[in-house]
């Protein structure tokens, strides 16, 4: 009985902090919170990347360890300790993954490219990308268009013509088009009024969880 009453409370306690930390509003509203803070904006490469660098980068050299020397001789190789503590002796290949996502943020031509990942069975891939995955759960939580699959950026529903303008005033870039589903919904429920649409601040760790669950 007393167990129940502590994963109530647990549960409370978690439900009331997701609700603390809520956001609801529209694009006028996600407008101002980004003018506040443009880097809530900012795009799945860059977002993946912050994610990685938060936790920390060393020299591969800076261990000190005689056999680690003995492998790379003086190579110097970056060590990113997001990895670290999971996967052991590929650190040239997740040097090459983060320059392709650091390169990405920066909006080179990698941010056009699909990043692939190719290699023997049980080398990894397949895990690499499920640290990525868990990495962006436990990320900071981004603004969405609510009701949108793709969960979808709202600066999305800013007409063409109008970015440049906007894009001034915010500080950040304007990229992307609306899905067919926001582009429909936008049309019939909105009327076109894109300033009314409903935007709100998703929780990447309460993604994969149904909303009647939290609700409840
Ligand atoms: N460099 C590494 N360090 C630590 N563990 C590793 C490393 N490479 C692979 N593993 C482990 O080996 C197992 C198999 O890896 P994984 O399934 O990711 O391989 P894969 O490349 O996706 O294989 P497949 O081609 O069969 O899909 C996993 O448990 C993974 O954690
Ligand atoms: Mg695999």
């Amino acid at each position: 009985m007393d167990n129940n009453k502590d994963f109530e409370k647990l549960i409370k306690n978690d439900r009331d902090l997701h609700q603390a930390r809520s956001w609801r509003g529209n694009l006028l509203g996600y407008l101002d919170e980004v003018k506040a803070d443009p880097s809530i904006a900012k795009l799945a490469h860059a977002r993946l990347y912050d994610v990685i660098m938060k936790i920390g980068v060393r020299d591969i050299q800076d261990s000190g360890d005689p056999h680690v020397r003995r492998l790379y001789k003086d190579e110097s190789i970056k060590v990113y300790d997001f990895f670290a503590d999971e996967f052991f002796g590929i650190e040239k290949t997740v040097s090459q993954i983060v320059r392709y996502f650091h390169a990405a943020s920066l909006k080179g031509e990698e941010s056009r490219q699909v990043l692939y990942l190719m290699g023997p069975v049980g080398s990894g891939k397949s895990s690499l990308v499920e640290k990525l995955h868990r990495g962006l759960e436990d990320s900071e939580p981004f603004y969405a268009i609510e009701g949108c699959p793709m969960f979808e950026d709202p600066l999305h529903l800013i007409p063409r013509h109008l970015r440049k303008e906007f894009e001034k005033m915010l500080g950040v870039h304007l990229e992307g088009d609306l899905c067919p589903v926001c582009r429909y919904r936008l049309k019939e429920e909105f009327g076109g009024r894109y300033a009314s649409s409903s935007a709100a601040k998703i929780f990447p760790s309460w993604t994969s969880t149904p909303k009647a669950i939290h609700e409840s």
